[in-house]
């Protein structure tokens, strides 16, 4: 057995299996010794965008084969079967051998084909590049560090090359390698490379593609794929493998994101419990301080055991992703399958309810009246497409009107799901910011989604309509009057700052008699306060609006405007608003000035607010009488990070009362009021 076929690994639906089998004492040592290189060399994910026609199979077959990373009997086969032009080994048969493997499998999209060098260790999503692109590049690139789009050097830039690009640079790919390809047909031209770059590099502009290296080769003859060539002495740049084994990795997943969705719950000895599951994003210590969502309970690490690849349990004081741990709590809390926990300082959002970015796969349009099952790390919820915003034209990334999507496009969503979900922005965190959609009655992946950060500019995204709606925020032809006194002027005179304490929570939850609670103490202890209320306002100023999304935007807008007036004014305010969607109040907190908003988050199950039913909403909107009410047939988005929280199910208003003066009179009145 020689080296090279010693050396081959592949790692596949992530079982890493050795495919050889071990002959002698002495393969044995020269396993061990690469295993343990492997184990110390850092590791590079990479994928490639392409079809066959730019030379995509001929160029890996040409990277493993120069790398020294094939089986003998692989190159026995090409020796045999050599179909090649110019007496060329046919390296496309390397990949084409996976192709077959991958058509027996039924869920394989994607073959990773494992390899490495001395510096470092590289898996390599292979994808296949027939009509069902978008579907594998998705699949391939989503977890990768770099992705080597290959241009063929006759052709220049398609079509297809912008759609590459485009997906590539969507999935948050951040390296890039742009292979010009075939250059042996072109003469070795430095001026067709050129031209081909330049090109490149304005729609790298376009795309915010920051990081690529431009690189002129010819698959089929080697040069430039892993040994440097003759033929283009004016190149002077790395090869394909020098620049791979060179670039600078990203850390795959911020260090304070942990994520830990619940694989398992293991009972050891009875009553101890353990969960078990794979750490997606960040590190954990013992003695951390996290929260379980969805039930928002805090506990602390008490042991986490490792589990190795031998399958063995080990302690340790510390994991990070990706290792596959259980993770016992100092308290014995009720968590399942599909619940996450986050270190308490750092919470993904929680919500029913979130924009996402699609690629579409299925062969059948989107149907957006039908539910979905929403796949999201160890969860899944039903979800309904509540909007479609817009499409893409990839081949100038503009974006189009459309109501549904059709095989590999990719447009903008907003989600709604049944139950919330807990999820980072696919920018900020890959694992917990990406999902798919299953099809529930063919059980098929339909689409792969990312979670678009809220509330936060997408430069390529905006459609022309979107962008005027913008500009009209701002009234032209307006100027602002500044008030004669200051507000420190009024703070003096009143003894306390002025700000806006915003109780939100489901109707029954308890904001508007807290709210009264508050005002009445307030107002006793001669604090300026008045309180608004979202069912007095909408007997008033807010008369003309309903229960509808568009509705309740406006209805929070306008409270915020009053809230902000009132501040000026240098009073307390008081506001109690269901306010269940997270953006609106993200807005009422900018209308209002950040540093005079106070969240407060009545977190009162809907269970005891139905319970309390004060008026009977919820009982006449149960039986359908009253449409869209809030956490029956429409959705409350939790605060995850409020200022102050407070349960009201087994409290008075006075016991609430007593829990929230203290915390909020220090708020009110600062310490220089208090001299
Ligand atoms: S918000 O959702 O727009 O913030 P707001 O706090 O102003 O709501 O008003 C909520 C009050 O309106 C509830 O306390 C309830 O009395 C009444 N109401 C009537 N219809 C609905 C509905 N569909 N959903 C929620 N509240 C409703």
């Amino acid at each position: 057995m020689s080296q090279n076929s010693v050396r081959t690994l592949e790692l596949k639906n992530s079982a890493l299996r050795l495919s050889t089998t071990l002959a002698t004492e002495a393969d044995k040592v020269v396993i061990e010794d690469i295993l343990q290189r492997n184990r110390t060399a850092s590791l590079l994910r990479f994928s490639t965008a392409g079809s066959v026609d730019d030379g995509k199979s001929t160029l890996i077959g040409r990277l493993l084969h120069d790398s020294k990373n094939l089986f003998e009997d692989q190159l026995n086969s090409f020796s045999n079967n050599s179909g090649g032009s110019n007496g060329a080994l046919s390296l496309a048969l390397v990949t084409d051998g996976l192709k077959a493997e991958r058509e027996q499998g039924i869920t394989i999209d994607v073959a990773y084909r494992y390899f490495s060098t001395g510096i470092r260790r590289f898996i390599l999503a292979d994808t296949p590049g027939h009509e069902q692109y978008t579907r594998n590049m998705a699949t391939g690139s989503s977890r990768s560090d770099l992705s080597i789009i290959l241009i063929d050097a006759r052709k220049g830039i398609l079509a297809q090359t912008r759609r590459h690009a485009f997906i590539a640079a969507l999935l948050g790919v951040p390296q890039f390698i742009v292979a010009v390809n075939k250059m042996d047909l072109v003469d070795y031209s430095k001026q067709v490379f050129e031209k081909i770059g330049k090109e490149f590099s304005e729609l790298a502009e376009k795309l915010g593609i920051k990081c690529f290296q431009l690189i002129p080769i010819s698959a089929l003859k080697g040069d430039n794929v892993v040994t440097p060539t003759k033929e283009m002495p004016w190149y002077e740049g790395p090869t394909i493998l020098e620049h791979l084994e060179r670039v600078e990795i990203e850390p795959a997943s911020s260090l304070e994101h942990f994520r830990f969705p619940v694989q398992y719950t293991i009972f050891a000895n009875g009553d101890h419990r353990a969960y078990a599951g794979q750490i997606a994003s960040g590190v954990i210590h013992v003695g951390d301080e996290v929260t379980v969502l969805p039930s928002f309970k805090k506990s602390r690490i008490k042991a986490i055991e490792v589990t190795s690849p031998g399958l063995k349990q080990n302690s340790a004081i510390a994991a990070h992703a990706p290792m596959s741990v259980s993770l016992s709590l100092t308290d014995e809390l009720d968590i399942a399958r599909g619940d996450m926990l986050a270190l308490s300082t750092n919470l993904p959002q929680s919500s029913n309810r979130f924009e996402a970015m699609v690629v579409w796969m299925d062969d059948q349009a989107m149907n957006p009246n039908r539910y979905f099952i929403l796949r999201h790390t160890t969860s899944e919820v039903k979800a309904y497409v509540e909007k479609v915003a817009f499409k893409y034209d990839i081949d100038n990334f503009s974006s189009l009107p459309a109501d549904t999507l059709h095989m590999n496009e990719i447009g903008r969503l907003s989600v709604n799901t049944t139950s919330p979900v807990f999820f980072d922005s696919y920018r900020a965190n890959r694992a917990t910011g990406s999902f798919i959609l299953i099809d529930p009655a063919t059980f098929r992946t339909v689409a792969a989604g990312m979670v678009v950060e809220s509330g936060r500019e997408e430069n390529l995204h905006r459609t022309k309509e979107e962008a005027s709606e913008l500009k009209r925020v701002r009234p032209a032809n307006l100027h602002q009057e500044k008030s004669a006194i200051e507000n420190r002027e009024r703070e003096k005179r009143f003894g306390h700052r002025a700000c806006t304490i915003w109780l939100t929570g489901l109707s029954g939850s308890g904001k508007s008699s807290i709210a009264k609670a508050l005002e009445r103490n307030f107002f006793e202890e001669g604090v300026q306060v008045y309180r608004l209320d979202g069912d007095n306002l909408r007997y008033g100023l807010n008369r003309d609006l309903g229960f509808s999304e568009e509705d309740r935007i406006e209805n929070i807008r306008r409270a915020a405007e009053v809230a902000r007036l009132f501040n000026e004014a240098g009073m307390v305010v008081l506001c109690a608003f269901i306010s269940p969607f997270a953006r609106d109040r993200e807005a009422a907190a900018q209308i209002i000035g950040k540093d005079r908003f106070i969240e407060v988050f009545v977190d009162t199950p809907l269970s005891v607010c139905e319970q309390r039913d004060p008026h009977g909403l919820y009982k006449r909107a149960r039986c359908g009488e009253i449409k869209e009410f809030t956490g029956v047939s429409s959705p409350y988005e939790a605060p995850h990070q409020p200022d102050i929280r407070i349960d009201t199910s087994n409290k008075s208003v006075e016991d609430c009362l007593a829990m929230l003066r203290e915390p909020l009179q220090n708020l009110i009145v600062p310490s220089y009021l208090n001299k």
